[in-house]
């Protein structure tokens, strides 16, 4: 039903594309039109029923006031009295021919003997085809009470009770009213109702723009400010109303969304300066390199030192943009992330052996802990990438003769793993940035030689935050620094 009544409205607003304020006009004056109609139909119906029944107790009064006045002689039914009030009341022989009178002007009086035979009638009830049941009905006991219409369409209310003499049935009378005054006031009434409503609806209907008008002005002014705000000035806020309301409610929205909009807008443009800047370097280097080599005359040694260096300049460049592109699917949402069962110390254990060597390069000291078994959920490719960045950091920023620990253990809710290492340490003013991107503690090392993008700890934190972890770093200028992942554990 609700469904149903949901269907209803969408087509109703599909088919009457209205603004807001016109639909609520109509919503209410609909509303409006419906609950007037109910209750008008009511009230009418409930005053028809009123009247009426008023009409058949005046009715029986009547009957009660002219059966007191017959009097019986002789066993014979004799109106003294009554003939004396009623005008042109006469027994049948005297007025049949006479034109019959309008029912609703003049007494509607008839009374029959005990057989149903007429003794006498007013000229106004001689119009009317009362039903033989108003006669015989009464004869049996039963008092008849109905409503006749006459050739003329005009309704006539009639009651007929018998007059008893000693418990013996002497005659019956008829007594009756026309209805006609009763329903041309209830048509004046439906007029005065219908005149009445729509005066109501009217101002129902004005009142409801007004109220809607009235609304919607915030609205209106917040959408106007929101039209002016475009992507170069997001630093813009739309206003908010003092009044706790929804559109309070709706403008904090916005501005809030406007917030993280221009957080992000400022970042990818941070992101795409930084880019193009760490490109310029390296591709700056080939050129210079590659113009040397070309100075005249070529010299074999010079022009094979030119192209290795070329090559090793490439060869970063294509790390550079491998992880430009890693970021950049990661932003897009592209990326596509597996979610399997990694059997982690595994993956721990290859990765550092792979990096023995590069560390023996730099005598540095690498040992292990590790637990066994410990598994996450996850994509294995980027697990490794986070355990190679992490270990080349260490190294990197490891004087020779240092020490790397790495330490892999199931804790109760998390797996969690360290990386720690006796190296140089991060300054505290820089912990906090050295997830962003291109963001080098030492901004003096840009490009040079053995130094990082700055990009290998963003992908490490998008990846670890991909996999519902998290990652935490404590570090001493001097003493060294200990980053350590957690990620969700697998359940048995
Ligand atoms: N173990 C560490 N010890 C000291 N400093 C570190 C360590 N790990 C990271 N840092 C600091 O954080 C910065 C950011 O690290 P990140 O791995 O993102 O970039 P990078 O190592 O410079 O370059 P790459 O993109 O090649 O990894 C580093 O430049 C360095 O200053
Ligand atoms: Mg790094």
């Amino acid at each position: 039903m609700k469904a149903l009544l949901k269907m209803l409205f969408e087509i109703i607003r599909r088919s009457l594309p209205l603004s807001l304020r016109w639909q609520m006009v109509v919503w209410y004056t609909t509303a409006f039109t419906v609950l007037l109609l109910f209750t008008g139909a009511l009230f009418y119906q409930y005053l028809e029923y009123r009247l009426e029944a008023s009409i058949d107790t005046d009715l029986q009064l009547r009957a009660q006031q002219i059966a007191a006045e017959v009097v019986l002689l002789n066993g014979m039914v004799n109106l003294p009295g009554v003939t004396g009030n009623q005008i042109g009341f006469s027994t049948l022989p005297q007025h049949s021919a006479s034109k019959p009178a309008d029912v609703n002007y003049g007494e509607l009086v008839r009374l029959l003997d005990a057989q149903g035979h007429m003794i006498a009638e007013t000229p106004a009830f001689h119009a009317l085809a009362v039903p033989t049941t108003s006669i015989t009905q009464p004869l049996a006991g039963t008092p008849w009470q109905g409503t006749i219409k006459t050739p003329a369409g005009q309704e006539v209310r009639v009651t007929s009770r018998m007059l008893t003499d000693n418990g013996k049935t002497v005659a019956l009378l008829q007594v009756g009213e026309s209805l006609e005054p009763l329903h041309s006031l209830l048509h004046q009434l439906v007029a005065a109702l219908l005149f009445v409503g729509l005066l109501v609806l009217g101002v129902c209907a004005a009142g409801s723009y007004w109220l809607a008008a009235y609304s919607f002005a915030p609205i209106q002014r917040l959408s106007e400010t929101a039209r002016k705000i475009n992507a170069g000035d997001l630093h813009q806020r739309v206003p908010v109303p003092v009044i706790r309301d929804e559109v309070q409610f709706l403008a904090l929205t916005f501005n809030e969304m406007l917030d993280s909009l221009e957080q992000a807008f400022v970042r990818q443009r941070r992101f795409v300066a930084d880019a193009s800047h760490e490109l310029r370097t390296p591709v700056a280097v080939i050129r210079n390199t590659a113009g040397v080599a070309l100075l005249e005359p070529p010299q074999l040694d010079e022009t094979v030192t030119a192209l290795q260096d070329i090559r090793s300049e490439t060869e970063r460049l294509t790390l550079l943009l491998t992880d430009l592109l890693t970021l950049s699917r990661g932003d897009e949402g592209q990326a596509r992330f597996e979610h399997e069962i990694v059997q982690f110390d595994q993956l721990v254990e290859t990765v550092v052996a792979t990096t023995e060597v590069l560390a023996a390069e730099h005598a540095i000291h690498l040992s292990t802990q590790i637990s066994h078994p410990v598994r996450v959920l996850g994509d294995e490719a980027r697990l490794i990438q986070v355990v190679m960045n992490l270990l080349d950091n260490a190294i990197r920023y490891t004087n020779s003769g240092g020490q790397v620990w790495v330490t892999l253990e199931q804790r109760s809710e998390a797996v969690a793993l360290s990386v720690r290492d006796t190296g140089i340490g991060i300054a505290p003013e820089h912990v906090p940035h050295i997830f962003e991107r291109f963001y080098r503690a030492d901004s003096t090392r840009r490009w040079s030689e053995g130094s990082g993008s700055g990009l290998g700890l963003s992908i490490v934190e998008w990846i670890v935050r991909s996999h519902g972890g998290s990652i935490v770093v404590e570090s001493q200028v001097g003493c060294g620094s200990c980053f350590t992942v957690y990620l969700p554990s697998v359940s048995a």
